[in-house]
């Protein structure tokens, strides 16, 4: 009554537009607010997600956090509910969830044990609601229908309780039944432990509830808000300038931003996050430690239970939990691999500052759309800036959010300074001391006559060698060990590196997560079109490289192409290749555990900061690497075709030696096969050129800025010597490294056919490097 009162008193003396409360909260989540993803609190705490599968279906996952959660949850600590209907959007409460359902409107509550019973009381069964807010044990709901524009109505809550045999139900509330309230009109809502605030649809936020007055909100509040989200005894709202506003329970919002925009909250126990509206990063204040927060991933939607918070990463759509303090287990909520929906369907077009979610970019054959219904669209606000490491590559469009880019890919000026790399007059510099000791080599026109008398004489020994090559038994490995020893032929390869050839380990999915301490990014070796890539501890101390599938690869293949790709991979067994050691396929999930690699990638160790390679090494590295496509190329019906060499993909292993790595799982369909042998060929060149020239395949620094069209002609015009890396040493004799030349120009020619093949090359380099280098 009173609060009726005092609105319609602040409508008389304040001007109505002031009093436009815009309350947006659509992928915001916390304790009472409704999104795409929720947690409930309490010692049977658990988090739901709608997933992307297009059908807006629940997944869940986070039962067995507590000891004490009922004996019928299942083993495993997440599942997918098929017994929960499609939802339209989610909201926890203590123990409980609550959610719209997705085709009637209707309100629905569950708890974890027994997800099929709807918990809401008869008298609102029935009813639809466009708006739903789960507190501590009580839900309010505005009527309406959730997928019509702009719906507005009144509230309706009921109470939600432990019966005496501990299994909860529910009543129609008196506690939160208030005159005042019942008549107005609201647009949105959040509950926290004994009050719920609203959002009036004539302007102002008003709180009811036993407990409403410990909040310290004296009357409706006069601000428009981007988010809003509702602790167990507190309300957080940002306010379009990014003033943070906070009610309620002092401490925890202690030290909290301003200034800072959040597009999103979540309310924990004794903390809240936020994601920013630049970066879309999660930041948090209250009681947490800020080294458990996910650095390097935005995020397109969170929430918060206790003492975790779950969000859906906006890179891949896969979700990430993380806990409040150190204390609680890593894998006390351990999420299912499953792709979840980024934000909530709503009719009409997105805003200004937002996107509309484009479900092609999840490359799934028959997804055109996250929602059920075709005319609705998800949309999220636009990020405007990229995490440190990575630069904006392209701004956020009507249907695509702002492309952020690993730094390691910075390519130009565009992001040299966002990247912290060499500036443009730095690598002018270098360019012009290239210039400066090329004139100096040509300058002596002796040693320029020797090089063209040295190129003169290693042509014809090429086509000899090639003869040969093509002639020679394929030998399992040349690794280290023979080129050290050359009459220790073993062709054996260590049985603690590479097990015996087709069987792969197959892993537990737990024993994983505990060797990559529970796929966590500060164990992530990179990213991939297939997923992250993680290092792994085994229990037995071997380190092993963890390639986890994301939802989207997991989609887009089914089991039995796994199978098959897995059957072949599992028979690819070479020193000079990343081997498969196994995999494991559960929950479904899909990871392949490789070798670890210790040295990183070539392309860093060239072009990147990790340290120099001296010649013998590169050359090393050149042969073992074309040994290693050789043996894919040759060993296999139908051969397997790399389709990606580059130094990239070619990784440095505890003893230096070189694998090929990521290899297509496509076999070559016979349809142009000399002609996908031919292009690894070429590809290898252009690695070739690389290694010898230290320069990146293309960069625009230079001129010409592809690494062939500079190089190709001055090798066909015997000034192979101009194209050698002069940031090492160079040995005495160059001889070696101008027969690499050689060969590099042989594998880039234009014409396919007239390529040589991975043996041939394979071959000569393997005799360079027993003829070894003089330094
Ligand atoms: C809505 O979905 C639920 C659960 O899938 C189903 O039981 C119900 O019949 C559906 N209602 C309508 C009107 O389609
Ligand atoms: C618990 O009590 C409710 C009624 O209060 C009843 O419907 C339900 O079946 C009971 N559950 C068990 C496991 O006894
Ligand atoms: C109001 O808050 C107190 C704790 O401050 C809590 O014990 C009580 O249960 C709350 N009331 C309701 C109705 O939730
Ligand atoms: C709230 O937003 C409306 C427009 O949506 C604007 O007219 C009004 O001035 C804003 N109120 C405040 C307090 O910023
Ligand atoms: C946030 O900072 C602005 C000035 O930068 C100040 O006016 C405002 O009072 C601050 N808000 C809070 C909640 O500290
Ligand atoms: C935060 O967590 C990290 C990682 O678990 C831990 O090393 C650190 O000690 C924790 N900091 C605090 C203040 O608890
Ligand atoms: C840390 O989390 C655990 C639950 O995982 C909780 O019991 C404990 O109180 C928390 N500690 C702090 C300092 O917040
Ligand atoms: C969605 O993405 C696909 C593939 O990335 C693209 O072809 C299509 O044009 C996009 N749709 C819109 C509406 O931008
Ligand atoms: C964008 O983020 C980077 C680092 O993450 C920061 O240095 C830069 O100042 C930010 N730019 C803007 C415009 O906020
Ligand atoms: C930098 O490179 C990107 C592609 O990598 C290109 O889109 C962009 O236009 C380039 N910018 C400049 C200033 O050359």
């Amino acid at each position: 009554m009173q609060t009726q009162q005092a609105l319609s008193g602040l409508s008389r003396s304040v001007p109505p537009l002031l009093l436009l409360l815009l309350l947006c909260s659509t992928s915001a989540s916390g304790f009472g607010s409704m999104g795409p993803i929720s947690a409930s609190f309490g010692k049977n705490g658990f988090f739901c997600a709608i997933d992307a599968s297009g059908k807006q279906g629940v997944v869940c996952w986070g039962f067995n956090s507590s000891p004490s959660t009922s004996s019928s949850a299942s083993s495993s600590s997440s599942a997918s509910f098929s017994n929960i209907p499609a939802m339209a959007a989610l909201s926890g409460g203590e123990n409980f969830l609550c959610g719209i359902l997705a085709n009637t409107s209707q309100a629905y509550c569950w708890i974890s044990v027994s997800p099929g019973i709807d918990l809401v009381p008869l008298p609102f069964k029935s009813t639809g609601y466009s708006h739903i807010a789960a507190g501590k044990s009580h839900v309010c709901a505005i009527r309406g229908s959730y997928y019509s524009d702009h719906e507005y109505g009144t509230v309706d809550c009921w109470e939600i309780f432990e019966t005496s045999n501990r299994s909860l139900s529910s009543k129609q509330s008196t506690l939160f039944s208030d005159q005042a309230i019942a008549n107005l009109v609201f647009k949105g809502v959040v509950s926290g432990e004994g009050f719920s605030c609203g959002a009036v649809r004539d302007g102002g936020l008003i709180c009811w509830g036993p407990n409403s007055s410990n909040l310290g909100v004296s009357g409706p509040v006069l601000q428009n808000f981007t988010a809003l989200a509702s602790g167990r005894a507190s309300v957080c709202g940002i306010s379009d300038f990014g003033e943070l506003n906070c009610w309620g329970d002092a401490d925890l919002l202690d030290g909290h931003p301003n200034g800072t925009q959040y597009v999103s909250l979540a309310a924990g126990d004794h903390h809240y996050c936020g994601i920013r509206q630049d970066n879309h990063r999660v930041e948090c204040w209250g009681m947490f430690n800020s080294s458990l927060i996910p650095k390097a991933s935005g995020f397109m939607a969170i929430a918060s239970s206790d003492y975790t918070t779950c969000g859906i990463r906006e890179d891949d759509l896969v979700i990430d939990c993380w806990a409040a303090n150190a204390t609680s287990s890593p894998t006390d909520y351990d999420p299912p691999l499953e792709l979840c929906s980024p934000g909530l369907c709503t009719p009409g077009s997105c805003g200004q500052g937002e996107f509309a979610f484009n479900a092609s970019t999840l490359n799934e054959v028959d997804l055109t759309s996250l929602c059920v219904r075709k005319d609705l669209t998800i949309c999220s606000s636009c990020g405007s800036n990229c995490s440190e490491g990575f630069f904006l590559s392209s701004s956020c469009t009507q249907h695509a959010d702002r492309v952020c880019t690993a730094c390691s890919l910075c390519q130009n000026s565009s992001c040299w300074d966002i990247c912290g790399l060499q500036t443009p007059p730095e690598m002018r510099k270098k360019l012009w001391n290239h210039v400066r000791r090329l004139v100096i080599i040509f300058g002596s026109s002796a040693l320029g006559f020797l090089l063209i008398l040295i190129c003169w004489c290693l042509l014809p020994r090429l086509t000899s060698q090639k003869k040969e090559g093509s002639k020679k038994q394929f030998k399992s490995c040349i690794g280290k060990a023979e080129l050290e020893a050359d009459n220790n032929e073993d062709p054996n390869p260590p049985p603690s590196v590479i097990p015996c050839p087709g069987i792969a380990q197959v892993f537990r999915l737990s024993e994983l997560k505990d060797a990559t301490n529970g796929f966590k990014e500060f164990n992530e070796l990179g990213r991939g079109s297939f997923g992250f890539v993680y290092k792994a501890v085994l229990a037995d101390g071997q380190q092993v490289a963890v390639k986890r599938a994301n939802a989207a690869t997991i989609i887009h293949t089914n089991s039995r192409d796994f199978e098959m790709e897995l059957e072949v991979l599992s028979k690819i067994r070479h020193c000079n290749i990343v081997n498969l050691l196994g995999y494991c396929s559960e929950m479904g999930e899909r990871l392949l555990v490789y070798e670890y690699m210790a040295h990183g990638t070539l392309y860093d160790h060239l072009h990147g900061g990790l340290s120099a390679l001296n010649w013998s090494l590169r050359l090393k590295i050149a042969m073992q690497a074309a040994k290693g496509l050789e043996y894919l190329h040759k060993e296999f019906v139908p051969p397997i075709v790399h389709r990606n060499v580059k130094t990239l993909n070619i990784l440095l292993d505890a003893e230096w030696s070189a694998r090929i790595a990521d290899f297509g799982l496509l076999t070559s369909n016979d349809r142009d096969l000399n002609g996908d042998l031919a292009s690894d060929v070429y590809n290898f060149g252009v690695v070739l050129l690389e290694i010898l020239s230290g320069r990146k395949a293309y960069d625009r620094d230079y001129t010409p800025p592809s690494v062939v069209e500079w190089a190709l002609p001055l090798i066909k015009q015997n000034k192979a010597a101009a194209i050698i890396d002069r940031y090492i040493a160079l040995p005495r004799n160059v001889e070696p490294l101008l027969k690499l030349a050689d060969i590099a120009g042989l594998a880039i020619k234009e014409n396919p056919t007239e390529r040589p093949t991975m043996s041939d090359i394979a071959s000569w380099l393997e005799h360079i490097v027993k003829d070894g280098l003089t330094l």
